[in-house]
C-alpha cells in the first residue's frame, strides 16, 4: 500500500524498527522528530537496511504550528499524508514521577498539536504508541485491553489522557479512526544489528542495561526485588521482539486505513518472564556472563504483567513470532557492534545472513 505517513518520533528506537517495516509493506514515512531521544544517524542506518532514504523533518510537537507546517508541505507537494503513527513522546516513569509537567507537556499537549493539525488537514486515520503501564497494578493476569485502566504513574497517565482523547475523537466524528497499541516490554534490535535500542542515558530499562553490562560499559546489573509472588522472586514481564512490535505497526496502519471507530489492542507475547530467566535466556543465547547483586525492589514496580493477545491476532492478523533467545542474539548484536549506540566510532557491518540494500 504505497500511503504517505507521518510518523513522529520516527529516529527512535521504536520509530526507526517501524520504518523498517513499513518501508518492506511499501508505504512512504516521513519522519517528524525534535531528536530529544534519538540520534539523526539512525535514519542513515535504516537508509543502509532499506535503500530508501526517508524524508526527516527536524521538530517539536510542542511548538504551534510546527507539524502543522509538514502536513501543509506534503499536501503542497501533492503528496498529502494520509495517517499519522504517533510515537512520540517521553518514556522513562522514574522521570516522569520527577518532573511530570514535561511528561504533560510533551505526551499529552503535544499530541493536541498533532490532533488540532491533522483535523485541519483532513487526516483521520491515526496508530498511537501507548503502554501496558495504562493498566497499573494487574487486577488479573494476562492482561485484556477491557482490564480497568488505573495507571499509577504520571507517564502511563499520559498515555491513558491520550488514549481518552482518541476515544472521544471517535465518538464525535465516525469517520475518525484511531488504533491504540499498548506495548508490553520490546527489547532487542533488528537483525542486521545496524539499528538498536540507544538510551542517552544511564538505562532505565532491564534489557539495555543488560547489553551494556555484557559490552563492559557497566560492571553489574542491580536485580530489583527477589521476593515477588513469582517464579523465582523476580519481576516477571511479557517481552517483544522490537521487529515483532514494528510489525504490529503496520498491521495497524493497514487496519486503521480500513476500519474507522477507536480500537485499543496489547501488543505482547503472552509469556512472562523473570528477570533471572532474562539473565539466564541471555548468557545462554550469547555465551557472555551477566554479573548481578540484588538490590532493593523498585518503588512503583509490579511484581508481573503480560498480555493476553488474542485481540491483535483476531483483528490485525499479528502475534508475535521471535523467541526471547532471538531477542538476546539480536539485542547483543547490536551492541557488540555498536558498543557506545550511535556514537560508535567505527560503523558496523551488517551481519552477512541478513539482506540489507546495498548504497
Ligand atoms: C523490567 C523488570 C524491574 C532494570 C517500563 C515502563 C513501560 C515501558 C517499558 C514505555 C522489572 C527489573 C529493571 C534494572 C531490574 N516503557 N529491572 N534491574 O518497568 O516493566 O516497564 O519500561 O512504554 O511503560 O513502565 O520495564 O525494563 O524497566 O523493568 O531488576 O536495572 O526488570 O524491576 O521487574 P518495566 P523495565
Amino acid at each position: 500500500m504505497s500511503l504517505s505517513l507521518l510518523v513522529t518520533g520516527g529516529a527512535g528506537y521504536i520509530g526507526t524498527h517501524t520504518l523498517v517495516e513499513l518501508i518492506a509493506a511499501g508505504f512512504r514515512p516521513v519522519v517528524f522528530d525534535n531528536l530529544s531521544n534519538s540520534s539523526r544517524q539512525s535514519l542513515d542506518r535504516v537508509a543502509r537496511i532499506t535503500g530508501v532514504a526517508v524524508p526527516f523533518v527536524e521538530g517539536d510537537l510542542r511548538t504551534p504550528g510546527a507539524v502543522a507546517a509538514v502536513l501543509a508541505a506534503w499536501a503542497r507537494a501533492g503528496d498529502p499524508i494520509q495517517a499519522v503513527l504517533h510515537l512520540a513522546g517521553c518514556k522513562a516513569v522514574g522521570e516522569s514521577v520527577a518532573d511530570p509537567l514535561k511528561y504533560y507537556d510533551n505526551n499529552v499537549i503535544g499530541t493536541q498539536h498533532l490532533l488540532h493539525a491533522m483535523r485541519d488537514h483532513g487526516i483521520k486515520r491515526l496508530v498511537f504508541s501507548s503502554s501496558a503501564t495504562v493498566y497499573g497494578v494487574p487486577q488479573h493476569l494476562p492482561l485484556r485491553e477491557d482490564h480497568p485502566m488505573v495507571p499509577n504513574n504520571p507517564y502511563g497517565r499520559t498515555k491513558a489522557m491520550v488514549e481518552d482523547m482518541l476515544a472521544d475523537l471517535c465518538a464525535a466524528d465516525p469517520e475518525f479512526g484511531a488504533v491504540t497499541l499498548r506495548y508490553f516490554n520490546p527489547i532487542g534490535a533488528h537483525a542486521s544489528g545496524l539499528i538498536g535500542e540507544n538510551p542517552a542515558d544511564t538505562p532505565n530499562n532491564l534489557f539495555p542495561y543488560i547489553t551494556q553490562v555484557a559490552v563492559g560499559r557497566r560492571a553489574k546489573l542491580s536485580v530489583f526485588g527477589d521476593d515477588y509472588d513469582t517464579v523465582d522472586g523476580t519481576g516477571v514481564r511479557d517481552y517483544l521482539h522490537v521487529t515483532d512490535l514494528a510489525r504490529g505497526h503496520v498491521a495497524a496502519a493497514n487496519y486503521v486505513h480500513a476500519q474507522p471507530g477507536f480500537t485499543a489492542i496489547n501488543l505482547g507475547t503472552g509469556q512472562g518472564t523473570s528477570v533471572l530467566e532474562l539473565i539466564a535466556a541471555f548468557e545462554s543465547s550469547t555465551g557472555v556472563a551477566i554479573p548481578w547483586l540484588g538490590s532493593p525492589r523498585r518503588a512503583g514496580d509490579v511484581a508481573a504483567s503480560f498480555a493476553d493477545s488474542t485481540k491483535a491476532q483476531a483483528l490485525l492478523g499479528w502475534s508475535a513470532e521471535r523467541s526471547v533467545a532471538d531477542m538476546c542474539r539480536d539485542g547483543w548484536h547490536w551492541q557488540q557492534g555498536n558498543p557506545q549506540g550511535y556514537d560508535t566510532v567505527a560503523t558496523p557491518r551488517a551481519r552477512e545472513d541478513v539482506a540489507v540494500a546495498a548504497i
